[in-house]
């Protein structure tokens, strides 16, 4: 049984789709408070948040069996991600579901600044009639600056062109190209504060976004220019906007997002009449947490019955195709690095990865970091798993290199790694995939083709007459099948190498009386099993 906290307010109905699934046992009671999610936390195996739950470095040091953290919801600001990689936790996000909700909210929130909507219902609410006072201005014609032009960007945009808006965009990290479709002029940064009358933020919080807008740029500003933002709070500088509204180089401030939440009751701007704020309601429609829930609950269900980890924040995410092709080497990636530490029976102290031909053109990181996961098996134990393998390789100061060679001429698709302990001991295997599984085609630089799975005895001996009997002879002594035998040799006469599959393990007493065969120079039992 997989046990998933949710630990913040959730749709009901993924609740109960979570509790139908199978292999799930879903903790649930409205809403866990720090002490309670401390509490509880030792026993989960995915937690699901929202904004309210804080996933830091105490949380997860409580977090004994958790294996994936899901925000429900696209900002990740709560969960300390470097930290869940370390302890190989992988984080997930949904996305999608609450663009068109927030990008809605922006809108309004554009619509009453621009109409003074708010205050002009508290002063009815108030008993008063104030028309003159609450005059506005219209959208149309006027231009809106929107930075960050992602899923909810992309739709503000839409929705402000469609109010007969000039828009223009800013956002350094897609390129113009690609953003045709949308019809607006994509500019710089100083051309968008010099020529908005309205601006709306739609990025993450980062060191670039932070105070995108404070007084040491405020003489770029058009005089009143009217700001919202319902992305995160102090992408404007909230110290910055008070004087600026008095200044009045501001002329609104409509903000849904704070850096403090809840907003302190001193907050500053709480009492200037040319503010509005909502308490992050961006994506607070049914609509959204409904499409939000049902997205990560949909990613719980397949990352914990599959194995898949759809909008992984702290491991690459694969398309279907991608996934698809890369399988047998993802697979087959953890078995084989298992199989070479083991061989080369030392401490690893470098791993070599080279992507040949068609693998080459792929994002490789899930099959190098499945490499490194089996490599790292034997000293690491459960602790080891693909999201944090090259941390704790890393950490144990491994030196993991990895070359693409596309074009090959000796290979179609494969991959060769090298492994080097700290002895200085090199061992070396190239594989493939046939039919959709891993095989491995070459060990020691010989031609040595088998799959990587189940038991295998590794065998090194002279080249002499009669080994290949011997061998057959012990193992039927000792009643153990063969499942199949690969032989190959370095030069006639010298050092042969034999991959054989068994059916069942040797124990230590046989293993070392295989091991005195006549001509036998040495032999390691693998289980891949
Ligand atoms: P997204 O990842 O689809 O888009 C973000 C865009 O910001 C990207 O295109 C990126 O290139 C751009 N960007 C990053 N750094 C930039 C910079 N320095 N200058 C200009 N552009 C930059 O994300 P999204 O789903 O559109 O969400 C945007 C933000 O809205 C996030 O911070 C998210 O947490 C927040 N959000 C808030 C609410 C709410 O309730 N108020 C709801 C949903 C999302
Ligand atoms: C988000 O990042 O998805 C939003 O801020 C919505 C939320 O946290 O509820």
């Amino acid at each position: 049984m997989h046990k998933i906290l949710i630990s913040d307010k959730f749709d009901p109905e993924g609740v109960a789709r979570l509790k139908e699934a199978a292999g799930m046992e879903v903790i649930y009671k409205g809403g866990h408070n720090r002490e309670e999610l401390l509490e509880s936390i030792s026993q989960a195996h995915g937690l699901i948040i929202r904004s309210s739950s804080r996933v830091d470095a105490e949380l997860l040091s409580r977090a004994t069996h958790l294996k994936a953290v899901l925000r429900a919801g696209v900002g990740v600001d709560n969960i300390d991600i470097p930290e869940c990689s370390r302890r190989g936790i992988i984080v997930m996000n949904a996305p999608g579901g609450n663009s068109v909700s927030t990008a809605e909210h922006a809108i309004s929130l554009l619509m009453a600044l621009a109409r003074n909507i708010p205050q002009a219902h508290s002063s009815m609410k108030a008993g008063k009639w104030e028309k003159s006072k609450f005059s506005g201005i219209e959208l149309t014609g006027k231009t809106l600056g929107v930075v960050g032009l992602g899923r909810i960007g992309k739709e503000v945009v839409k929705r402000a062109r469609a109010l007969k808006m000039n828009v223009i965009g800013f956002d350094p990290f897609i390129p113009a190209a690609n953003l045709s479709s949308l019809e607006i002029d994509i500019v710089e940064k100083e051309q968008l504060l010099r020529e908005s009358d309205f601006i709306t933020v739609h990025t993450p919080l980062t060191d670039a976004t932070k105070d995108f807008i404070n007084k040491n740029n405020f003489s770029l500003l058009k005089k009143g220019v009217r700001l919202v933002n319902c992305a995160r709070g102090g992408i404007y500088n909230e110290n910055d906007l008070l004087p600026g509204l008095e200044s009045g180089v501001i002329g609104g401030v409509a903000l849904d997002v704070f850096s403090t939440e809840p907003v302190p009751a001193d907050f500053p701007l709480r009492d200037h009449q040319a503010v509005i704020m909502t308490p992050h309601l961006g994506a607070s429609t049914t609509d959204a947490e409904f499409a939000v829930a049902m997205e990560t609950v949909d990613e719980t269900i397949e990352f914990f019955q599959r194995g898949i980890a759809r909008n992984s924040l702290n491991f690459p995410t694969l398309d279907p195709e991608s996934l698809d092709f890369l399988k047998p080497f993802y697979d087959g990636g953890t078995r084989i690095g298992k199989l070479m530490s083991l061989a080369l029976r030392g401490e690893v102290k470098e791993i070599q990865i080279i992507y040949y031909g068609e693998v080459a053109e792929y994002m490789t990181d899930p099959v190098s970091a499945a490499i490194i996961q089996g490599a790292l098996e034997i000293s690491c134990g459960d602790e080891v798993n693909f999201v944090n393998a090259p941390f704790l390789a890393r950490e144990r100061s491994i030196q993991i290199t990895e070359e693409k060679d596309a074009e090959s001429v000796d290979f179609s698709r494969a991959v060769r790694v090298r492994m080097t302990s700290s002895q200085g001991q090199l061992i070396q295997l190239t594989f493939t995939s046939i039919q959709k599984e891993p095989r491995v085609i070459s060990l020691f630089g010989l031609p040595l083709e088998f799959k990587p799975e189940g038991i295998l005895l590794l065998v090194e001996n002279q080249d002499v007459p009669g080994v290949v009997g011997s061998i057959g002879s012990y193992l039927g002594r000792v009643q153990v099948n063969i499942a199949s035998i690969e032989l190959a040799r370095e030069s006639a006469g010298k050092k042969a190498h034999c991959v054989i599959a068994i059916d069942e393990l040797l124990t230590a007493d046989q293993l070392a009386d295989f091991g005195k065969i006549d001509h036998i120079l040495r032999v390691e039992q693998i289980d891949l099993r």
